[in-house]
């Protein structure tokens, strides 16, 4: 009998067992927190956005990625891939570590003119090796750049045998190569993050090297090591001017990683900055080591990793670690005598859009949205105009009272996001501290742009002059948004819109 019993019990556990697996198995990218609308990884730790090209209809997104743990660990790239930007899908891991190191940061070309002899139209990683074994030996030179080639749009790949290409002249922190052909002088040109300054190298071949310049040791901000650089023209009124963005592990606006970026010139072997302030890209907590995709010609597009290495670790997801950005399309904005990065979610979010709700010409007071929109439970989109900008603050909340503040405060002619209320914000310290952006821009009138997910808000202001990522993590999903105004902002046209999810 009780043998029996044991039996019943022992055969109800593994229904149980197998009930829950298959229950994970059929939710996969429903889970708690999951975006519905941002790249994440089906399983494990992810972290920099890596390798991204562009190539025969499709966006390449390869990740720092350990795919058997969600903490950072031995790094591989993880691939996905695009049509749109929008839908991705996730595909076997694409470098493996070797005995040279596992696979850190780095970037992704197409070689058209067969520069490197793998071919025409090979596409060719270049990434960092480090070292762990050298590291725990205590060597200074674990970080070298090596190459990979796939001849099969980056399904295989095969590391070269002349491996390390560059190899470490004797600085501990020697990584994340960013590589682009420059075309009047037919290199190309690697800008490569070393401590704290960037050094250029030019090659013929993607195989052979040489140092051009360095730039920034005593150029903008440097509370944390240098990381994951990128470089590249944008188009000014027909005017050309060069980015050069410079990722720090801490040190930013707001504590933490964070995103700043230079304007100026670059000659092919030397950049030069048009003036010293230190500008950032994103001023919010959450968009970190973010890049652009090669191949795309005068558009430029961006990612970043929706996390801060202040507490990436450590935040409460389950199954997997770790969000991208919504892919967001770079220009040049001039505020003043200034120039700027702005940058704003790519058109095609639009293909996301479900049921809406417009408005124009209201005066806030207190703007119940989702009383008119329909309650959330997915992710969504919201757009704001106003010829006059006055402090207003949008509400994100939930049942359990849980709310995500955000707003503009005239006061202080700041965009600001408060998660002091916004759920579990236990696990780091500072999580729930206010984060704020300056308001760049010398006009009245302004727009708002919100992209609301699971467990993150991104927020672009003046055409995306001013913006703020964070993520947030509510005990159950926010159902309500609400916009009131103590002083009465008009909006123009207010669109508030559910997006669908990109896993459906
Ligand atoms: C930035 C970074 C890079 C490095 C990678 C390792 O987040 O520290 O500098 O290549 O992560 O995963």
């Amino acid at each position: 009998m009780i043998a029996n019993t044991r039996w019943l019990f022992t055969a109800m556990c593994l229904i149980f067992i197998f009930e829950a697996n298959s229950q994970n198995a059929d939710s996969a990218y429903g889970e708690r927190y999951r975006p519905q609308i941002h790249f994440s990884p089906k399983k494990g730790w992810m972290n920099d956005p890596n390798g991204m090209v562009y190539f025969n209809g499709k966006y390449h997104l390869f990740f720092q990625h350990n795919p058997n743990s969600t903490v950072w660990g031995p790094m591989h790239w993880g691939h996905a891939i695009s049509t749109d930007l929008v839908h991705w899908k996730e595909l076997p891991i694409a470098l493996y570590p070797d005995a040279l190191g596992t696979i850190f940061s780095g970037s992704a070309v197409i070689d058209k003119n067969n520069t490197a002899g793998f071919g025409a139209n090979a596409m060719v990683a270049i990434f960092t090796s480090h070292n762990h074994t050298m590291e725990k030996e205590g060597f200074e030179k674990v970080e070298t750049q090596s190459i990979a080639y796939s001849s099969d749009e980056g399904n295989t790949w095969t590391k070269y045998k002349g491996n390390p290409v560059l190899p470490n002249p004797g600085i501990r922190d020697f990584r994340d190569p960013k590589v682009t052909w420059h075309e009047p002088t037919q290199k190309w040109i690697m800008t490569l993050a070393t401590k704290d300054h960037i050094t250029f190298y030019s090659s013929a071949d993607l195989k052979n090297w040489s140092e051009e310049s360095k730039f920034g040791k005593n150029s903008g901000a440097h509370g944390g090591v240098w990381e994951c650089p990128d470089l590249f023209p944008l188009n000014y009124e027909g005017k050309e001017i060069w980015i050069l963005i410079v990722n720090i592990g801490s040190g930013g606006p707001n504590g933490g990683s964070a995103t700043q970026y230079f304007t100026g010139h670059f000659d092919g072997h030397h950049f030069t900055a048009n003036d010293a302030e230190t500008k950032w890209l994103d001023y919010g907590v959450d968009n970190y080591a973010g890049i652009t995709w090669s191949n795309t010609g005068d558009k430029k597009i961006f990612i970043g990793w929706m996390s801060n290495w202040a507490y990436a670790n450590v935040v409460p997801t389950v199954n997997w670690r770790s969000a991208n950005t919504f892919a967001r399309e770079l220009a040049i904005k001039k505020a003043g005598e200034k120039y700027f990065v702005s940058s704003v979610p790519v058109a095609e979010i639009n293909l996301l859009k479900a049921a809406s709700y417009n408005a124009k010409k209201i005066k806030a007071g207190n703007i119940n949205i989702t009383s008119k929109a329909g309650k959330m439970n997915g992710a969504a989109i919201l757009n704001l105009t106003t010829d006059h900008l006055k402090s207003f603050r949008i509400i994100l909340s939930n049942n359990a009272g849980e709310k995500l503040l955000l707003g503009y405060n005239e006061k202080t002619d700041q965009y600001y996001i408060d998660r002091s209320r916004s759920g579990n914000i236990a696990f780091a310290k500072d999580f729930g501290q206010k984060i704020t952006a300056p308001r760049l821009t010398t006009e009245n009138n302004a727009d708002l742009t919100l992209i609301i997910d699971a467990a993150s808000v991104e927020l672009f202001a003046d055409k995306g002059l001013s913006v703020l990522t964070a993520i947030f993590f509510p005990t159950s999903h926010y159902t309500h948004i609400t916009l009131t105004s103590d002083d009465g902002i008009l909006i123009n046209q207010l669109n508030f819109t559910h997006l669908n999810s990109i896993w459906k």
